[in-house]
């Protein structure tokens, strides 16, 4: 089971919000509210709650939450100040049960399907469209990280995090940069309409805690691949950590909504 830690999600929200698109989380808040008094809406992969504070507290609607991890689900909860109806589920999203998305109006989900395979998103994507539900899937990672001023070992080292990031997380080969791509397909193959917008993270050198942090998440990653020799991984990281760096990360926001009747 892949393991996120609080400190890690609290670090990423910030960036994670000013992100967003903000056009789509619009049309995804609006579709939700279209869905009769008292909506419902799931957020898959919940961590601690990112996507309900990017919704913003909103007294007509109702959350559930889903995570493998019950730490993570015991945190959200905490961290929901006014929120009024959250309820949360522990499950798997490989073996998702029907009571989780039962009810759903919206599915919600955020950095959560580039770890997941397309086979994953091709079952979701079904049992959506037998329900009419809409699906807002943001900040599936894309691929692209751009570091300011660059270093020669930047392409090498990108490459080894990006076939990382292709590798099992628990649910098969993980889609990694493909998401975007695997959730428009699948979804439009159920005769969705999907709309989709970048929300790249703009790291400037001043956010020095959330880019060493993820300096450190690619040392990991990369050296778990063996494909970069130690000392050249470990005199790029160093030169990274003493030089700042501005970075750009690249993800996508996807907004799949049912036909209209
Ligand atoms: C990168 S975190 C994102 C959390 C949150 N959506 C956010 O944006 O802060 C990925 C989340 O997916 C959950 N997760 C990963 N694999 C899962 C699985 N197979 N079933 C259910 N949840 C899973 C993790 O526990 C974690 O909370």
């Amino acid at each position: 089971m892949s393991a996120f830690d609080t400190t890690w999600l609290d670090l990423r929200e910030p960036a994670d919000h000013a992100a967003r698109d903000e056009t789509l989380l619009e049309a995804a808040r609006a579709f939700l509210r279209g869905g009769g008094p008292s909506p419902l809406a799931v957020d898959l992969g919940s961590g601690t709650g990112s996507t309900l504070r990017a919704f913003g507290p909103d007294a007509a609607v109702r959350w559930r939450l889903v995570d493998h991890d019950p730490r993570l689900l015991d945190a959200a909860l905490v961290r929901l100040e006014g929120f009024d109806a959250v309820e949360r589920v522990v499950a798997d999203l490989g073996t998702l049960p029907a009571d989780a998305l039962a009810g759903a109006r919206l599915v919600t989900a955020s950095a959560l399907f580039d770890l997941a395979s397309r086979a994953v998103v091709e079952r979701i994507a079904a049992r959506l469209a037998a329900g009419r539900i809409g699906l807002y899937a943001a900040l599936n990672y894309d691929g692209s990280t751009n570091w300011d001023p660059p270093l020669e070992l930047d392409s090498e080292v990108l490459a080894a995090f990006n076939a990382h990031q292709r590798g099992d997380k628990g649910l098969g080969a993980a889609l990694g940069p493909s998401a975007a791509e695997a959730l428009r397909t699948a979804f439009e193959a159920q005769g969705y309409v999907v709309r989709v917008a970048p929300s790249p993270w703009r790291l400037g050198a001043d956010q020095r805690p959330l880019r060493d942090a993820l300096l450190a998440g690619f040392v990991d990653a990369v050296g778990e691949t063996g494909a970069v020799e130690a000392t050249g991984l470990a005199d790029w990281a160093r030169a990274r950590r003493e030089r700042p760096a501005a970075a750009r990360v690249g993800h996508w926001d996807v907004l799949a909504l049912p036909p209209e009747d």
